[in-house]
């Protein structure tokens, strides 16, 4: 697999789309304290810019999920760190790096509506809506991309290149 130097979405892209979807969700949840819920690892930069750029009062968790094996989405997802989690009666905003299949955010969706939410919602900085196999309601999303596998922000292939400030394709060697 090769990285492509040129990034996809630079790092001053992402910026200026994290300040517009903290406008949006500023003015969402007026009067309210939602709990940011950022999905390890891949989420962990996004959730941390997004947090300082929303500009209000927020609580901050993290969970972790797995599903993928280097480029390929494995089938199982896994989600630890849940337990001790106070999610009853909190407005949450879940907050992923990529939605691909949909498998990891229908599993992390469904164990949250079991603790009892007052509301759920769903922040991706990316979209890949044509490998969709379970649908998921997506309430704010950073940029759609094809279908393509992506690292950088957050991203990782094989747990290399999560520190790129931008997104960049990794293409598959043809040499
Ligand atoms: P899903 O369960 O298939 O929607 O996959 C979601 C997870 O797979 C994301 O949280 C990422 O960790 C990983 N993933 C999906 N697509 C990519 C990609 O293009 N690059 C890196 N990780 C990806």
């Amino acid at each position: 697999m090769l990285l492509n130097p040129e990034p996809l979405i630079s790092a001053e892209r992402i910026a200026a789309r994290v300040a517009e979807l903290a406008a949006q969700i500023r003015a969402d949840y007026a009067g309210r304290r939602p709990l940011l819920l950022g999905v390890l690892k891949g989420a962990a930069f996004f959730t941390a810019d997004l947090a300082r750029a929303l500009e209000m009062d927020v609580d901050l968790e993290f969970v972790r999920a797995r599903s993928y094996v280097g480029s390929r989405s494995g089938g199982d997802v896994s989600v630890s760190r849940m337990d001790d989690l106070k999610i009853a009666g909190r407005h949450v905003l879940l907050i992923e790096d990529i939605v691909d299949t949909g498998r990891t955010l229908s599993l992390l969706c469904g164990r949250l509506l079991d603790c009892e939410p007052a509301s759920l919602a769903l922040c991706t900085l990316l979209d890949k809506p044509g490998r969709r196999e379970v649908p998921v309601r997506v309430d704010y999303a950073g940029f759609e991309i094809e279908n393509q596998f992506v690292v950088g922000y957050g991203l990782d292939y094989e747990e290399r290149y999560r520190h790129l400030p931008g997104v960049h394709l990794l293409e598959v060697d043809e040499g």
